[in-house]
């Protein structure tokens, strides 16, 4: 098997991986270099699709408050978001969001050169920097991914999957075995620093906003590895999807900003409804908007509801969102006309590895951040625009901790690796899954039972039908190919979400449950961790 060494791997290219390896880069001098590896083409993340836009508590907006952003954080957290975390990261965004300026990310701006900011639901205020109208994902990672190629300290590595994490018998981390899907090919990557900037799990729901890619691999590695594993029965569902038909299961995302500007939620009979739901009506947090869909469609047997966006001024509107207005003419929807049917979908996940705001774990050596780490900041419901932030902010600190740390790679390889990478070296032999019609069946079973809202029972046939699937698939280990990497993965990570669904006996933020519709008066985070 092939085997190399760096000082510092990243694992994922959307925002938090992109940056990190930036900032890691031009921070420290690296004697062995930075590998970034990742599943698909550079920048082909969650993040690239981002639209709304990055909360930046910034100089150039003064009437804005770290105190005021907090506050919005913590009331759409539901008591969960972590009070320092949150005033950290809403501090540092001044000097983040500048320097991501500085490397070249184009925030729009007014006809002056003035940043232009926008509202979007359970802000108190406009703060949110958007880039190319509604396209701000692929403003930062188009800028970030030009950036990191023309680094030469940082060796980029395509099409590429961390499969396993390599752990030595003191339980520090050294590296990860690594599948190249085009060369059907495993290796071997040896570092002091093990980053995973991996993303969320969005793909183990049938509706989801998220891209294939989304399949919660970091998380179920880290899980696999013994880390701790926080918060998973938080899951976001995004109230309003582009909602065609019900094949159309990868759902484009239509903007919480578009709400911000004033669309508002119709039903079947063209009425306003979010009132019956809510006093700040379409701009209430996700959570409550996401449910008053819900039952909405209940109400009238519909599979979506309607979003009006057409009493925007038309010039605005089409201006501000050219790539949602593109999206639906391509589907045959003239959004100055007609209005968007829409749907919620899986979006984001709160929960994920345990770490702290400089990415560090439970396990040395190995670091999470974005959105498959959890820091807290969320708490049971995240606010708009609040991942980008963490992702960025997360990527910067963890530069900083790594400047000051002995980056230094031990020669030896102790014996409990030799052993996990022999695993490898040798040839599998059993049948090839039909991984797409596995993924869809466990899909299913988690957007029927482990949805919007929950129930034990439902719960419960979601538990037993999962651990079927993990039963019949033979693999733990190594597998055939990425596709059934990434099944054994999300059965990794739906088996998490359920038992912490299951044992949160609670409604709190984005996890509701039918049978227990009472918040605790305390709130606490889960915590899971691999025994043995
Ligand atoms: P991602 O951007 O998801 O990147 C993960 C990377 O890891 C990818 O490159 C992936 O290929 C790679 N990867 C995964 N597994 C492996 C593996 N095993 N080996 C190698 N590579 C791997 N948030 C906001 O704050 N504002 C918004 O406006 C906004 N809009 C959104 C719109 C959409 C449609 C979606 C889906 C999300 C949106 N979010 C938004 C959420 C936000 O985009 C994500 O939470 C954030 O971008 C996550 O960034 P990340 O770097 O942590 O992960
Ligand atoms: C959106 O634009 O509605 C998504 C924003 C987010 O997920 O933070």
């Amino acid at each position: 098997m092939k085997y190399s060494e760096y000082s510092v791997v990243v694992i994922g290219s959307g925002a938090a991986g992109l940056y990190a390896a930036l900032k890691i880069s031009q921070q420290i001098k690296l004697p062995e270099g930075l590998l970034l590896i990742t599943k698909a083409e550079l920048g082909e993340s969650n993040s690239r699709y981002a639209q709304g836009g990055i909360v930046g508590v910034i100089h150039q907006n003064p009437d804005d408050k770290v105190s005021l952003h907090v506050e919005d954080t913590l009331k759409a957290g539901a008591g969960l978001s972590e009070e320092k975390t949150t005033e950290y990261i809403s501090a540092a965004s001044d000097e983040v969001l500048n320097d991501l300026i500085n490397n070249g990310v184009p925030f729009d701006r007014d006809t002056q050169g003035n940043l232009t900011f926008t509202l979007e639901a359970a802000h108190s205020m406009k703060r949110i920097l958007h880039s190319g109208g509604d396209a701000t994902g692929k403003g930062i990672t188009d800028a970030l991914s030009a950036a990191v190629r023309k680094d030469e300290n940082i060796h980029v590595m395509e099409n590429s999957m961390a499969v396993e994490l390599l752990i030595n018998s003191e339980k520090v981390c050294k590296g990860a075995i690594v599948y190249n899907e085009l060369t059907n090919e495993h290796e071997v990557v040896y570092t002091s620093a093990l980053i995973l900037a991996t993303g969320g799990v969005g793909q183990v729901y049938k509706y989801t906003t998220n891209p294939d890619g989304a399949t919660g691999d970091g998380i179920a590695l880290a899980y696999e590895a013994g880390a701790t594993i926080q918060d998973m029965e938080f899951i976001q569902f995004h109230p309003t999807a582009l909602a065609i038909s019900p094949d159309s299961k990868n759902r484009f995302l239509i903007s919480e900003a578009v709400r911000g500007e004033g669309a508002k939620l119709i039903n079947k009979n063209g009425e306003e409804f979010m009132s019956r739901y809510s006093d700040k009506r379409e701009l209430a947090p996700r959570d409550v908007v996401t449910r008053a869909i819900y039952s909405q469609m209940n109400i009238d047997h519909t599979p979506n509801v309607f979003l009006n966006a057409s009493i925007i001024d038309q010039t605005k509107l089409l201006k501000r969102f050219p790539t949602i207005s593109g999206r639906c003419k391509e589907n045959g929807i003239d959004i100055t006309q007609k209005p968007i049917p829409v749907a919620p979908a899986a979006h984001y996940t709160m929960g994920g590895i345990k770490a702290g705001v400089d990415g560090k774990t439970s396990i040395k050596g190995l670091y999470a951040i974005g959105e498959t780490a959890s820091t807290g900041l969320h708490g049971a419901n995240r606010l708009a625009s609040n991942s980008l932030l963490e992702c960025v902010v997360c990527a910067y600190e963890l530069a900083d901790y790594l400047s000051f740390s002995n980056l230094e790679i031990p020669k030896k390889i102790d014996e409990g690796i030799k052993k996990m990478i022999d695993v490898y070296s040798h040839s599998l032999s059993g049948k090839e899954y039909d991984y797409n019609e596995l993924k869809s069946r466990l899909k299913d079973i988690m957007w029927n039972n482990v949805g919007i809202i929950r129930t034990e029972e439902g719960l419960k046939t979601a538990q037993k039908e999962v651990e079927k699937l993990q039963k019949d698939f033979k693999r733990r280990r190594k597998c055939l190919n990425q596709g059934e990497y990434e099944y054994r993965n999300m059965l990794t990570v739906a088996s998490l979400i359920i038992k912490g669904a299951l044992e949160r006996k609670e409604s709190r933020g984005a996890h509701c449950r039918s049978d227990y519709k009472q918040t605790d008066s305390l709130a606490r985070h889960s915590e899971l961790c691999r025994v043995g």
